[in-house]
């Protein structure tokens, strides 16, 4: 039953262009433990679909904080209480083993323990993607199949760890069996109810600036483009048609709405920025693709300059020219204006 459903859910969502879906069928819990010293430490939790928070959690407050109305999915009140409950005596008795065994898994104060659990579809498949840990930023250790596992680059205190946390086979298997029984049917029923927020589409603003010069008659151009979602986007600086290999592009970056923000850099020469241009192609434009032209604020600068100079030379010329005249013209008021006026021109064409 629950093959069918999973396999019907990846023909909904795996059809057309769904590479964006596909991101979104995981469901994590992100951890990090924050150990200051024997007395002191504080964690912090939080739960993604995909690239969406739905839930954020920490040591003084009390369960999970739902950040979506549709976080829960179709969870009983039960379930979903009962799931905290688990998860915090799990979070409680990490935190005392690594207090307790600091000095024997050579943790050295402070540290953080940073975790992560979940599940996933995967082409219509399930995974567990399992309990994974880390120690000041680097993979230790894994739980697969009811056990601890040590990584590779873990060393000792990696296999030092697993052989402590593998002596609790019965909450171990307890907990395999909890998570491997509630987080596939809570990812169906979360997809299904976030669906609206999970498939919309948020188009991009983008501009361009200058960053401090990289070095001598170097310029650092920088193209912003912020607001969009989902995640996937391409930044590219052009010349005419041709992409310029060596821009460099930040991390994409959370904006505090839940879209995305990024950078995209390219250091030029200072002469060489004409038909330079940034490129945005994102999904919410539909192949409209956002192109920026380089305009630099300079030779803005030289074009106001170049109009206005002589503008404001000519209206001097001009008021000067008309004072003059007012000044010749008003005593003899016998000849015509027209007249007086065609005079000098026509004396200068004969
Ligand atoms: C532990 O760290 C906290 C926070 O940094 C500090 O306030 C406290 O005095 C420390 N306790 C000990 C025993 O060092």
């Amino acid at each position: 039953m629950l093959f069918l459903q999973i396999s019907l859910l990846a023909v909904l969502l795996g059809g057309g262009d769904s590479e964006d879906a596909f991101q979104d069928q995981i469901f994590r819990i992100i951890g990090t433990f924050s150990l200051h010293n024997r007395s002191w430490a504080h964690s912090w939790g939080s739960g993604w679909l995909g690239e969406l928070q739905t839930y954020s959690w920490n040591s003084s407050s009390r369960g999970f904080i739902s950040r979506r109305p549709w976080s829960n999915g179709n969870l009983s009140k039960k379930e979903v209480t009962e799931t905290e409950e688990l998860l915090e005596a799990k979070h409680n008795e990490l935190l005392h083993l690594f207090h307790k065994h600091a000095n024997e898994w050579m943790l050295e104060y402070p540290f953080e323990i940073q975790c992560t659990v979940g599940c996933e579809l995967h082409s219509g498949k399930l995974k567990l993607d399992f309990w994974r840990f880390a120690y000041q930023g680097s993979e230790i250790l894994s739980f697969q199949n009811s056990s601890w596992v040590p990584s590779l680059q873990g060393g000792t205190r990696a296999q030092k760890m697993c052989k402590m946390l593998n002596k609790n086979i019965i909450l171990n298997k307890l907990i395999y069996w909890r998570v491997s029984k509630i987080c596939p049917r809570f990812l169906l029923g979360v997809l299904d109810a976030g669906k609206a927020d999970l498939q919309r589409k948020v188009k991009p603003e983008a501009w361009l600036s200058t960053g401090p010069s990289p070095g001598h008659h170097h310029l650092l151009l920088v193209c912003h483009v912020s607001g969009f979602y989902p995640k996937p986007i391409s930044v590219t600086w052009m010349r005419g048609e041709q992409a310029q290999q060596a821009s460099q592009q930040s991390d994409i970056l959370p904006n505090a709405d839940g879209t995305w923000y990024l950078r995209s850099y390219l250091d030029v020469e200072a002469t060489k920025t004409s038909g330079l241009s940034c490129r945005v192609t994102h999904s919410s434009l539909e192949g409209q693709d956002i192109i920026l032209y380089l305009d630099r604020p300079t030779s803005k600068g030289l074009i106001i300059v170049a109009v206005m100079v002589p503008l404001v030379l000519l209206l001097i010329g001009l008021a000067f020219w008309l004072k003059k005249r007012w000044k010749h013209c008003e005593p003899p008021p016998t000849l015509h204006p027209l007249e007086r006026f065609q005079q000098p021109r026509d004396s200068k064409h004969t």
